[in-house]
């Protein structure tokens, strides 16, 4: 009746989403949401900023701040990723509402429709429907253990891509991060092109072991042409999803078409959220906090892996995560996702089958299992689950 938009007539509910919509049972045991833990988040720390915000940062919670952020927050954020040995002093920062409005902005930046994205296959289902959002033609690109495929990604380039999104630390879902040689070998190819890099590092600092920080370097660091590349981050994962609030770091040119592009979609970001963030980090809280619950992390992946191996067919097999939250497991020869995922969310637990992280929406033989949200005893239970019902249907 009415006549919408291209790029919404193209949104489709997929049956997937109808089946999980099944699955809200508050018993059911969830793999699926790529979410912290509710019992993990700061309350207290929080009670104690608000507690402690002068009248003149309570004046400023209320009312709009910058387009590109709240000056304090931009500081301190600043000063905190330098620490992290990030480029800051060459680029911009831009505070955005979650890093998946940094991933729409950049993406609006460059995307006419029909032109072509790359991205990794599997990739972020978020960034995947920000993509489409804009007509682009997203182009996957397969990866293996040690990150994107370089000789894939050079054939990709003949197609003329306008931009390249990749999460090369603790990929969301499938659970790596590159070997520092492929990031090598993807700044090689891509510093010889002029086409503009999308790194997400949502993850970056869920990581198991301090040993590995060297080895999990962003691209952005790295690389010698670095203005090439825009970087997001969030505070999602290391603070709470709720406060809406992520970062984009990148250079003079993109951060005033950014600014633009931001000033027409909400004007600013939280400014409440962003006091809240800004004393949370600038009293050293976050990295007290983020130091305990990447313990905590670590502890529950190491425990879904145990139990993987003792209630899983042999036959199925992943990477084990170097951080982050999700196991990228793929499934004995044959064995159907939907069909799996029908039986198990029947008998109490539920997961994301792979096609979701699939460009095209393909069955690739992977289930995304999120440990991230999953007190230690009910991971016990819902891996044994799914691991019956595979060794069910093979028999
Ligand atoms: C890889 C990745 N990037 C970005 C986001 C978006 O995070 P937010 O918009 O909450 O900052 C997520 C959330 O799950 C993610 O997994």
């Amino acid at each position: 009746m009415y006549s919408f938009s291209e790029a919404v007539e193209g949104l489709r509910s997929s049956a997937i989403r109808d089946l999980m919509n099944l699955a809200t049972n508050p018993d059911m045991i969830s793999f699926a949401g790529g979410m912290p833990d509710n019992e993990l988040f700061p309350l207290k720390d929080v009670q104690e900023i608000v507690d402690g915000l002068s009248i003149g940062e309570q004046q400023a919670a209320l009312q709009y701040a910058p387009t590109t952020g709240y000056p304090p927050l931009l500081q301190e954020l600043g000063k905190w990723l330098k620490r992290k040995g990030l480029p800051v002093e060459n680029n911009r920062l831009i505070i955005t509402t979650g890093s998946l409005q940094g991933i729409n902005i950049f993406a609006k930046l460059f995307v006419n429709p029909h032109d072509v994205v790359l991205t990794e296959n599997p990739s972020f289902i978020g960034a995947l429907s920000a993509f489409n959002s804009y007509l682009a033609d997203v182009h996957g690109i397969p990866m293996d253990d040690e990150g994107i495929d370089i000789d894939k990604l050079k054939l990709a380039l003949a197609l003329n891509p306008k931009l390249l999104y990749v999460m090369p630390t603790f990929h969301n879902p499938a659970g790596i991060s590159y070997s520092l040689e492929r990031r090598r070998q993807l700044l090689d190819v891509m510093n010889q092109t002029s086409i503009p890099i999308l790194e997400d590092d949502a993850y970056g600092d869920l990581f198991f072991n301090n040993d590995d920080i060297p080895l999990h370097i962003p691209l952005k660091t790295l690389s010698e042409k670095e203005q090439q590349i825009c970087y997001t981050g969030s505070f999602s994962k290391i603070f709470g999803p709720g406060i809406r609030l992520g970062w984009m770091l990148l250079s003079d040119d993109f951060y005033r078409k950014a600014e633009l592009c931001k000033q027409a979609l909400d004007a600013c970001s939280p400014t409440f959220t962003q006091v809240l963030a800004h004393r949370f980090l600038a009293s050293g809280k976050l990295d007290q906090y983020v130091a305990w619950v990447r313990a905590i992390y670590n502890q529950r992946c190491d425990y879904m892996i145990d139990a993987i191996v003792r209630h899983f067919p042999q036959e199925s097999t992943f990477v084990r995560p170097q951080g982050g939250f999700y196991l990228w497991v793929k499934l004995p020869k044959g064995m159907d996702e939907k069909e799996l995922l029908k039986a198990v969310i029947a008998d109490g637990a539920v997961f994301v089958i792979g096609s979701t992280f699939d460009p095209l929406g393909a069955d690739n033989g992977y289930i995304r299992l999120s440990f991230s949200n999953t007190p230690e005893e009910k991971i016990e239970r819902g891996i044994r689950i799914i691991g019956d019902r595979m060794k069910r249907m093979m028999m």
